[in-house]
């Protein structure tokens, strides 16, 4: 295999793993955001703030529901907070 051929094959490895490292992340986040958030009510009052609230206020409704007993780990909370704060309305990963 030419050195050219090597750079561009570990180009392409690089950038397959990066991506793949970060799709999994968005997708253990939003996994556990509705495991979490499912367990006492529905998605709904979940769903119908999509996009009213600000990422403080979803902070502060993540802090509340994980001081109740929702399971998400102390970690958990700011990311979780911010996954639900870029949600548009209705998004179907939380409103289906
Ligand atoms: C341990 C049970 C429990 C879990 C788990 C839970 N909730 Fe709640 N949630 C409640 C109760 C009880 C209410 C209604 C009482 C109230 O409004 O304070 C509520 C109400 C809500 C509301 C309505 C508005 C509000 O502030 O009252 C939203 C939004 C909400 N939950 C979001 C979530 C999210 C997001 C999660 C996941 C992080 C979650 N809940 C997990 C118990 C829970």
């Amino acid at each position: 295999m030419s050195l050219r051929k090597m750079f561009f094959v570990g180009v392409v490895l690089a950038v397959t793993v990066a991506f793949s490292g970060f799709s999994a992340a968005g997708d253990d986040i939003a996994d556990d955001v509705r495991r979490a958030c499912r367990s006492c009510h529905s998605l709904k009052p979940v769903c119908q703030e999509l996009g009213v609230r600000s990422l403080a206020g979803w902070k502060l409704v993540v802090r509340n529901m994980v001081a109740r007993g929702a399971r998400l780990t102390t970690r958990s909370i700011e990311p979780a907070a911010e996954y639900l704060a870029a949600l548009e309305p209705g998004d179907p990963a939380i409103c289906e």
